[in-house]
């Protein structure tokens, strides 16, 4: 691999504490990730992301630190984390880890002596802290609210109060004091002294904010004035970061996590001097339609190649739910972000677990195809839905709190992976451990190991899938072309002959004269492509079958 390996990389991301329990505590683990890295190098992925493993108190399932240059001893030790980078590197697979800057765990030390100093003192400093508004300071200082719900204030004792965008245990940092940008710094130096390859950036978009701290006006603001979404100050940030990267002599690399709903703004994160990818959330929020598709594969690239920075494409993460059931459901109002169908929805909209597959299928074979980098969810691999039937007492998403028990949040997403076996703990952790969410009964029919060998699982699409893209030049970085075709099929070619053609909704589509099938997400019918299946196809021409 080259040292841009990110621009083409298939990255696979493991939500650590549901993929794999060496421990026995019900816990995913770094043990438990050591002894599965076989498995994702037989996935044929190049690289791993792993979400927040640090000390953590868990209100917000890890992104909420108290420690950042440490493992949470419930998922191992620093020195584990040591030895799985080696192995993984050993085994041809880089590892990317999170970074949590826009707030630390009110656990964390620095918050910690925030809280026991004084109102104006430099500890507090480190956050933002301000006084209320009201007769006695008793109203928060500003209108704004927590993305997980509920006011984005808590007041202390002494009556200040402090900001918290995410949970109240996830105070936000003060990113105008130049010890918390010094320490950042630091921090990624620490982790990448140990071999790792790069950093997810949590919340890429909101670590700075208006100094004013103004109410919301609910007046769109002007790009890069919004009081904390996406300003323009951030990319001082990335560009101090990437100077950072690049000083290592196999360069280190960022992918950020900013839901910036204008691809144009997130393009300008992406400049040669910044960050080097960022998630393609335009793309995840697209339904099964291929008009909507198009115009997002259309807008991502003609953004990004303003400044030469590769897509990345996503279906799924720990924060949406599952692409099979968003898929597996007649098109409803899908959320924006973290937001899924409101429970009261849920009901009108019954999950078809086979149209879903059926469309999962065809989906990662686009998501494959396509130009750029592409990030799989751990467990799409085997098909999984988003559990939406988890014992109101199990779930753990502060989502759920803070919205007054109107949104499930998403521990849907979350729970642990079914490995072998026809009960729970599915080889998750050892016989007669207790997964930290239950896993429904019917994931027996869609553990690893009963798909191994069935040559139409999941499973073995996906490994087919990353294969032929090692193998085929066309495949990975670079550019493609769109065919023409019917309004409810996309296609297009990349390279010397390779073509990818999906039947999102129409009657079965011709294949080309003279096209060979490399790979099919279903079965054809007799060279007609049916409705939500794609094919990758060599040799022939898709134009004028439109
Ligand atoms: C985005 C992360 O993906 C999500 O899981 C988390 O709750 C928020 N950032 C806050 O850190």
């Amino acid at each position: 691999m080259t040292t841009q390996w990110w621009r083409g990389a298939v990255v696979y991301q493991i939500y650590i504490r549901s993929f794999a329990d060496g421990s026995g505590d019900g816990v995913g683990d770094i043990a438990g990730l050591r002894a599965r890295l076989p498995y994702l190098q037989r996935l044929g992925v190049d690289a791993i992301w792993i979400n927040p493993w640090y000390p953590s108190p868990l209100e917000d399932g890890g992104y909420d630190v108290a420690g950042y240059r440490d493992v949470d001893p419930v998922l191992g030790t620093l020195a584990e984390a040591e030895q799985l980078i080696a192995e993984a590197h050993a085994g041809g697979l880089r590892v990317i880890l999170d970074i949590v800057p826009n707030h630390t765990s009110k656990a964390h030390p620095w918050f910690r002596s925030a809280l026991d100093a004084k109102p104006g003192s430099a500890e507090r400093d480190f956050y933002l802290f301000r006084d209320g508004r009201g007769r006695d300071g008793e109203l928060p200082p500003n209108n704004w609210t927590s993305v997980f719900g509920g006011p984005a204030w808590t007041r202390v004792p002494d009556g200040q109060w402090y900001l918290h965008l995410f949970a109240p245990g996830q105070p936000d940092l003060n990113w105008a004091e130049p010890r918390v940008r010094a320490e950042f710094e630091a921090i990624l130096r620490f982790w990448f002294d140990r071999g790792m390859d790069g950093f997810r950036i949590d919340v890429a978009n909101m670590m700075v904010k208006d100094p004013a701290l103004p109410d919301l006006t609910g007046k769109v603001a002007a790009p890069g004035h919004h009081p904390y979404e996406d300003r323009d100050e951030l990319h001082d940030i990335y560009r101090r970061w990437r100077q950072i990267a690049d000083s290592y002599s196999e360069p280190r690399v960022f992918v950020a996590e900013a839901w910036v709903d204008d691809q144009d703004r997130l393009a300008l994160y992406l400049r040669p001097d910044e960050l080097h990818t960022a998630f393609n959330f335009d793309f995840l929020t697209v339904p099964w339609d291929a008009a909507q598709a198009r115009a997002s594969i259309d807008r991502t690239r003609h953004a990004l190649s303003a400044v030469g920075a590769p897509a990345t494409w996503v279906l799924s993460n720990h924060d949406v739910a599952r692409h099979l059931s968003r898929f597996g459901r007649p098109p409803h109002p899908q959320g924006r972000g973290i937001r899924y169908v409101q429970l009261s929805q849920l009901a009108q909209c019954p999950l078809d677990i086979e149209l879903g597959t059926r469309r999962s299928r065809a989906a990662v074979l686009l998501l494959l195809a396509l130009p750029g980098s592409a990030y799989l969810y751990q467990g799409e691999e085997l098909g999984l839905w988003e559990v939406e039937d988890l014992p109101d007492d199990a779930l753990r998403d502060p989502t759920w709190t803070q919205s007054g028990h109107l949104d499930r949040g998403r521990d849907g997403c979350r729970v642990p992976l079914p490995w072998s076996g026809d009960a729970a703990p599915f080889g998750f952790g050892p016989p007669g451990s207790t997964p930290w969410l239950p896993q429904p009964p019917e994931w027996k029919k869609l553990t690893a190991a009963r798909q191994e060998d069935d040559p139409g699982s999941m499973l073995q699409l996906y490994r087919d899938a990353t294969e032929l893209r090692h193998a085929l030049p066309a495949l990975g970085d670079g550019t493609m072309r769109w065919l023409d075709t019917p309004d409810e099929v996309l296609a297009f070619e990349r390279g010397d002959g390779f073509g990818c053609a999906v039947n999102f909704d129409a009657d079965p589509w011709p294949l080309p004269d003279g096209a060979t099938v490399l790979l099919a997400s279903g079965p054809l019918d007799d060279g007609l492509l049916p409705r939500d299946t794609a094919v990758w196809l060599c040799g022939g021409r898709t134009a004028g079958n439109g």
